[in-house]
C-alpha cells in the first residue's frame, strides 16, 4: 500500500525563527504513520535537517538545476540539495513553469539529475483556469506527465502533485469529483507507462488551497495519497490538523 504523504511547500517564506514550526510539527507527530515532508527555502535546508531527529520528517528543496555543476549563478544542483541533507525536491511547480518559463523537457532533465543524486522528486502538474474552461484539463495533464516525468519513475523515487493553477493560493478548490477524475486519470497514465506495480506505487498528492477545514474531505477521494500544501504549511497550527486528517 502507498504510504500517505503530507508535504509542505514554504515557497519564498521562512527565516531561521520559523524553524520552530518544524520542531513543533516533529514533536506533535513523532512516530507518525504517514510521511512528512517540508520544503523550506534553500537557505534553511541544512538547519532544518539538523533540527529533525529520528527521521521524523524529510526536508526537501523547491527546485534544482538540470546540470551537475558549472557557471549557473544563483542556481542549486541536485547534489547540493542532497549534500545539505535534503531527501526530496519539488520540480515543475506552476510558479516555476510560469515565472521562470520552465518547460516539461527542462523539468524532466531536472528530475533525471535529482534521481541521480538519490532525491525523491515531487513533479507538479496542473491546468490553468482557461484550460479547465476549455475542457482540456486531461489533455494538459497527459502532456505534462508524458514530457516531464522521466523514464524509470517508481514509487521510491517519484511523487506526482496535481495542482490546478487556479486553486493555488486562491481559496478555490475543485470539487471532489474533479479531483478524483484527474487523480484517476494520472494513475491510469502511470500504470500504462510504467506498468501496474510501479504505476500503483507512485503517490499522488493534491495541492491548491488545502486547509484544515477542507483536508479531510479531499483525503476521502480515491487515489489522493496526501497533499502538497503551501500557505497552510507555514505554521504548525495550520499544518497539524491537515496531517491529522491524513492519518
Ligand atoms: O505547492 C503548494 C501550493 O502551490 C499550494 O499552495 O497556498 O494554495 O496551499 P496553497
Amino acid at each position: 500500500m502507498r504510504r500517505k504523504l503530507a508535504a509542505g511547500n514554504w515557497k519564498m517564506n521562512g527565516l531561521k525563527a520559523e524553524l520552530d514550526q518544524i520542531d513543533a510539527l516533529t514533536e506533535r507527530h513523532a512516530d507518525s504513520p504517514i510521511d512528512l515532508l517540508i520544503c523550506p527555502p534553500a537557505t534553511l535546508i541544512a538547519a532544518a535537517v539538523s533540527r529533525v531527529a529520528n527521521d521524523a520528517m524529510m526536508i526537501g528543496g523547491q527546485d534544482c538545476h538540470s546540470e551537475v555543476s558549472g557557471a549557473f549563478t544563483g542556481d542549486i544542483s541536485a547534489a547540493m540539495l542532497a549534500d545539505a541533507g535534503a531527501g526530496a525536491v519539488i520540480l515543475g511547480h506552476s510558479e516555476r513553469r510560469e515565472l521562470h518559463q520552465e518547460s516539461d523537457e527542462l523539468i524532466r532533465a531536472k528530475a533525471v539529475m535529482a534521481h541521480q543524486s538519490g532525491l525523491i522528486t515531487v513533479v507538479c502538474v496542473g491546468e490553468s483556469l482557461a484550460q479547465r474552461e476549455a475542457a482540456s484539463t486531461l489533455d494538459i495533464i497527459a502532456a505534462q506527465l508524458a514530457a516531464s516525468v522521466p523514464d524509470g519513475a517508481t514509487g521510491e523515487n517519484m511523487v506526482i502533485a496535481y495542482e490546478p493553477i487556479w486553486a493555488i493560493g486562491t481559496g478555490k478548490v475543485p470539487t471532489l469529483n474533479q479531483i478524483g477524475e484527474v487523480h484517476d486519470f494520472i494513475r491510469a497514465r502511470l500504470e500504462q507507462r510504467f506498468g501496474t506495480a510501479a504505476g500503483q506505487s507512485i503517490r499522488l498528492l493534491y495541492g491548491g488551497s488545502v486547509k484544515p477545514d477542507n483536508a479531510a474531505g479531499i483525503f476521502t477521494v480515491p487515489n489522493v495519497d496526501g497533499a502538497l500544501v503551501g500557505g497552510a504549511s507555514l505554521t504548525a497550527a495550520d499544518f497539524s490538523p491537515i496531517i491529522e486528517a491524513l492519518k
